[in-house]
């Protein structure tokens, strides 16, 4: 979502700021823009569209003060025009700001009875005005801000900059990330450290309802009564900031091909190999205790623990209930004091996911935490944390953190089973040798790409398409599905292959392929049925499986992709990489910007 940069430094810093923006381009954005203090007059710049326009803008234009605010806008009140983009600026002051005030109609009509007039449709500007009517009552920009903050509701992040004030930046959080980077007489404000990674490796992160004040000099930091208070100074390690797409077109494929590398990695962590054993992180309880589980997450993480949930449930026999976060956030779920709430999320900043965290332990749960990125609010708010180590995801679309999140949730599923005493010590070994596996399995799986760049070719004809699979490939269809709409932008639908006759095979017709993702495990031979259905009524199949599935089939497909066999309890995780592929080829193939789709955002930081 919107990305957030502010730099008090030595020289002119619009271009350092437009750089540092663009290291939070995958975050997602519509617009962007720019402002400096020029002998300290409020100077600005603004575009509609990607940063480039913006950097055109600036070369006819250039903006010359060392201080300086910036900002990439997705659009959540008001159109993505120029108009509205931030920073946002009255005669006093300029703003940017990432997250929802959800008060601000109200807020708004307040400011409009004293005779404020205002340029945008966006809830930025009522901050921006806010604040100025302070000023305008002879509070200084720290008092201004300092009687604004509490009128605010809603999750947002916040910089300012002041007419006037050379030495100086406020920044402020609520419920949105944000960072400050410490330079050598410079300062830094950042959405991620990210962000700020090419002027400093010092970063101190702000907690929930703090606000700070920076100049070249250092940063206050007050909590959300106005209390100074001090937060931890921290060191990036540079391995964090590696974002470069090496000799990849798109950071997607890149992070695809990562795959063998950081599954690896991540199982590595949760596994002892030599033993044969799964080895949890430390967890204030044991799995042995609890008598249900909730899993809740959003897209693509869903989608890792609605796999979670067959595991848990066949391999430690522990009931699992699963929900979207957006829903388990608001229906008021019973949950049980002591049981247990895993929330899985690649970025740990969505904003349902989080409430989801808040709303479990306010119930008296444990929650335990799958994130990739491991300051991150729900990481830090978690009773207890399981990482991912798939290393800085960019490409909007999820690829690495999937299989990540399914080889830590695996990993679990195994420990679990082995407490509850489900599980003996040669099958917990078997599950063990399958999930370390996967790593070579998932290179084997890449060298299959030329074949499915060609099958891609025949799907980017395709107005629609359905995924079908049964047990955990059910998911896998809907992950497959979701993939392939975000990217290609072709409308996509995953159904579990069983439910087919109850309704969608009406659709069925020779210009929709029907992807069956089939590994012959235990329920091979029903969605071989279910295949039938479709080839009956002149659908057109391309079947995902082994060799062993490829020849049992033996149906006539306009394509067959022939995975490496596999253990069926790791067959999500390896089979991953052939719908990731026939996504990304689909959308290469088609022209679309596969890394930064339209409309979408890295991390949603807000409802
Ligand atoms: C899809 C995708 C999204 C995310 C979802 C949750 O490819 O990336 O569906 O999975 O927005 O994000 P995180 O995992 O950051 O909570």
């Amino acid at each position: 979502m919107c990305g957030i940069v502010g730099i008090l430094g030595k020289a002119a810093v619009a271009t350092q700021v437009v750089d540092a923006l663009k290291r939070l381009e995958y975050r997602g954005y519509d617009s962007a823009g720019v402002a400096t203090l020029e002998n300290g007059r409020l100077t600005r710049c603004r575009a509609e569209g990607k940063l480039r326009n913006l950097e055109l803008k600036l070369s006819e234009a250039p903006l010359t003060g060392a201080i300086g605010i910036g900002h990439t806008r997705w659009a959540t009140h008001g159109r993505p025009n120029e108009v509205n983009a931030h920073p946002h600026a009255t005669a006093k002051l300029a703003v940017v700001h990432n997250g929802i005030i959800e008060n601000f109609r109200e807020l708004k009509r307040e400011l409009e009875a004293k005779g404020v007039v205002f340029e945008t449709e966006t809830d930025t500007e009522v901050v921006a005005q806010l604040v100025t009517d302070a000023l305008q009552e002879g509070r200084t920009p720290l008092e201004a801000v300092g009687t604004t903050l509490p009128r605010l509701r809603g999750a947002f992040a916040l910089a300012f900059l002041f007419e006037g004030e050379a030495d100086q930046l406020i920044g402020a959080r609520h419920g949105a990330p944000l960072a400050i980077g410490h330079g050598d007489g410079e300062m830094y404000l950042g959405s991620d450290a990210l962000a700020l990674a090419p002027f400093t490796d010092q970063v101190t992160y702000l907690e929930d309802g703090d606000w700070a004040v920076l100049t070249r000099a250092g940063v206050t930091i007050r909590d959300a009564g106005g209390h100074p208070v001090e937060r931890p100074r921290q060191t990036i390690p540079t391995g964090s900031f590696i974002a470069s797409k090496g000799n990849h077109r798109h950071f997607m494929a890149k992070e695809i091909y990562e795959q063998p590398e950081v599954v690896g990695r991540t199982i590595a962590h949760y596994v002892d190999f030599a033993a044969g054993r799964a080895c949890p992180p430390d967890l204030p309880f044991s799995f042995r205790d609890l008598r249900r589980l909730s899993i809740s997450a959003c897209g693509t993480a869903y989608y890792a623990g609605l796999v979670a949930k067959y595991w848990f449930e066949r391999l430690a026999r522990l009931p699992v209930e699963i929900d979207v976060a957006s829903e388990f956030r608001y229906r008021e779920a019973p949950l049980d004091p002591g049981e247990l709430t895993i929330v899985v999320s690649q970025s740990g900043e969505t904003a349902d996911t989080l409430a989801s965290l808040r709303y479990a332990k306010s119930q008296g749960q444990h929650v335990l935490s799958i994130v990739n990125v491991t300051t991150s609010t729900i990481a830090r708010e978690s009773g207890a944390l399981a990482p991912t180590l798939a290393g800085p995801e960019i490409g909007v679309a999820s690829t690495k953190a999937f299989t990540c999140q399914l080889a830590v949730l695996l990993s679990l599923a195994i420990a679990a089973g082995r407490q509850r005493g489900v599980l003996d010590e040669a099958e917990e070994r078997r599950l063990v040798d399958a999930l370390v596996g996967v790593p070579g399995l998932m290179s084997e799986a890449l060298r299959g790409e030329a074949e499915i760049e060609l099958l891609a070719r025949e799907i980017a004809k395709a107005k629609d398409v359905l995924y079908l699979g049964r047990g955990t490939s059910f998911p896998l269809a809907l992950e497959g599905a979701l993939k392939l709409k975000e990217i290609s932008y072709i409308h996509a639908e995953g159904y579990a292959a069983g439910e087919l006759k109850h309704g969608p095979i009406a659709l069925i017709d020779d210009a929709m392929p029907v992807i069956v993702i089939a590994p012959s495990d235990a329920v091979f031979e029903k969605t071989v049925s279910n295949m039938q259905e479709v080839a009956a009524r002149g659908g057109r199949i391309l079947l995902v499986t082994d060799r062993r599935g490829a020849a049992e089939a033996a149906m006539d497909t306009f394509g067959t992709v022939v995975m490496p066999d596999c253990d069926p309890v790791v067959s999500p995780l390896v089979y991953a990489v052939a719908i990731q592929l026939l996504a990304y080829h689909t959308a290469v193939f088609m022209g679309k910007d596969v890394d930064q789709p339209r409309n979408l955002a890295k991390s949603v930081t807000v409802e």
